[in-house]
C-alpha cells in the first residue's frame, strides 16, 4: 500500500481506481472553472505568520459546530453520487465521521437514501436538502429527514440551475453508471472499482427511487436537475422550509454580505459561504476572498462556515483566521472514499487534523479557536 501523506495522495489514488466519469464528476468544476482553480490559488496565497518563543504544549483543536461538539473545525459536506465513489459510500463515510466526532452531511443526491444512513449510523446525521418544484417531494424529504432523526437541514441555495460541467457532458455522466463503447475501456481498466460499486446496496439516487418517476434510469444528472429543481425559489421558500423543518438550519451557498444578512434576518442557525466548490457560477469570487465582508455583515447573529478548496489543515486555519467557525470539505474526503472506502475517509480526517494541529502550533497557537486575521501576513 502506498504511504498517503496527504489529501493528493489520495486524490490519486482514486484517479487509478474509480470510474472516469465518477472521478471527474466529484473533481471537475463548471464552465473554465476559473473559481474551481481560485478556491485553491486564494487560500495558498494567504501567507500564515511563523511565530517563535511560544509555548505551545497541551494543544487542542476541538471546536463545536451549531453547539454540538467537533473534533476539529471539519464538517462533511454534502456530496452527490458519493455511494458510486464505493459501494454504500454515504453508509461509510457517515461511520468515518461519527468514529471521528465530525458531522457529516447526506446529500439530497446521495445514492444510499436517508433510511439506508439512518440504520447504518448510531449517532444524528445532518440532512441537505435540494427544494424540487414539487413542493409535495420536498416536505416528504423534510419529513423522512425528521424521521431519520437529522440534527440538521442543510439547504442549498446555489443550485436551482445547473452551472454546465463540460467533463460531464463529455463522459456521458449517468446514474446508474453505464457501460458504453466509449465508457468500456476505462471501466475494464477498473474491475476493483466496477466489482465493487455493483455489491453495493443501490446504483441509483436512493432518496428519490420510488417516489419519483423514472428515478431507477436517469440519463444525466443535469437533465434531470433541469427539470425537477425548483427556480422559483426565494427567501419565501426559505422561511417555509425553516417552518417545515423546524430544528436547526444551515444555508449553503452565501456569497454576498447582501444574502447573508438577509439570511441571519430569519435566525438561521449557520450560513455556509460557497461557491458550490467552483462547480455552479464560474466566473464567481473564491469563498475565501468572499469570507471577510460576510463575516463582518452578519455580525456574530449566525455562525459562518466557509468550504470551496480546503484541502489541508493549513487552509482550515486560513479559513478560521478570516471569521470562519469552521469548515466543510467535499472534495477532501471523497477523495479518500474513492481510494480506500471508510479507511480512506478517516484518512483524509486524521491527514487534515495533524495538519491543522502542527499548523497552529507553528503558528504560536495552542487552541484552533484562537485563530485571527493576525496570524495572516497582509497581502
Ligand atoms: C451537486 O450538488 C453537484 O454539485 O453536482
Amino acid at each position: 500500500m502506498p504511504v498517503v501523506t496527504c489529501i493528493d495522495d489520495l486524490r490519486t489514488l482514486a484517479k487509478k481506481r474509480v470510474a472516469k466519469a465518477i472521478f471527474d464528476y466529484v473533481d471537475r468544476g463548471s464552465y473554465s472553472e476559473a473559481t474551481l482553480r481560485a478556491n485553491r490559488a486564494d487560500l495558498e496565497s494567504l501567507a500564515l505568520r511563523q511565530r517563535v518563543g511560544i509555548d505551545v504544549d497541551h494543544r487542542s483543536v476541538r471546536t463545536t459546530m451549531l453547539g454540538q461538539e467537533a473534533a476539529m473545525p471539519v464538517g462533511l459536506a454534502p456530496v452527490g453520487l458519493t455511494g458510486l465513489n464505493w459501494a454504500d459510500g454515504e453508509i461509510l463515510a457517515a461511520r468515518a465521521a461519527e468514529r471521528f466526532g465530525v458531522p457529516y452531511t447526506l446529500s439530497t443526491m446521495s445514492i444510499c437514501s436517508i433510511e439506508d444512513v439512518y440504520g447504518g449510523v448510531s449517532k444524528p446525521f445532518w440532512f441537505q436538502l435540494y427544494v424540487m418544484r414539487d413542493r409535495g417531494f420536498a416536505a416528504a424529504l423534510i419529513e423522512r429527514a425528521k424521521a431519520a432523526k437529522c440534527s440538521a437541514l442543510v439547504l442549498t441555495l446555489d443550485l436551482q440551475i445547473q452551472g454546465q460541467r463540460h467533463q460531464d457532458l463529455k463522459n456521458g455522466l449517468a446514474v446508474p453508471p453505464r457501460l458504453t463503447l466509449g465508457t468500456a475501456f476505462d471501466i475494464m481498466k477498473k474491475p476493483g472499482w466496477a466489482l465493487n460499486v455493483l455489491r453495493g446496496k443501490r446504483k441509483s439516487f436512493g432518496n428519490l427511487e420510488g417516489r419519483i418517476p423514472d428515478a431507477k434510469s436517469l440519463t444525466t444528472l443535469s437533465q434531470w436537475i433541469a427539470g425537477q429543481f425548483d427556480p422559483t425559489l426565494s427567501w419565501k421558500d426559505v422561511e417555509w422550509v425553516k417552518k417545515q423543518w423546524g430544528g436547526k438550519l444551515v444555508l449553503k451557498g452565501i456569497l454576498e454580505p447582501e444574502d447573508a444578512k438577509t439570511a441571519a434576518s430569519l435566525g438561521v442557525d449557520a450560513i455556509v459561504v460557497s461557491n458550490h466548490g467552483g462547480r455552479q457560477l464560474d466566473g464567481a469570487i473564491s469563498s475565501i476572498r468572499a469570507l471577510p465582508e460576510v463575516v463582518q455583515a452578519v455580525g456574530g447573529k449566525t455562525e459562518v462556515w466557509l468550504d470551496g478548496g480546503i484541502r489541508s489543515g493549513q487552509d482550515v486555519l486560513r479559513a478560521l483566521a478570516l471569521g470562519a467557525k469552521a469548515t466543510l470539505i467535499g472534495r477532501a474526503y471523497a477523495y479518500g472514499l474513492g481510494a480506500m472506502g471508510e479507511a480512506g475517509v478517516t484518512r483524509a480526517l486524521e491527514l487534515i487534523r495533524a495538519e491543522l494541529d502542527v499548523t497552529m502550533a507553528l503558528c504560536g497557537l495552542r487552541d484552533v479557536k484562537q485563530a485571527t486575521p493576525g496570524i495572516l501576513r497582509p497581502a
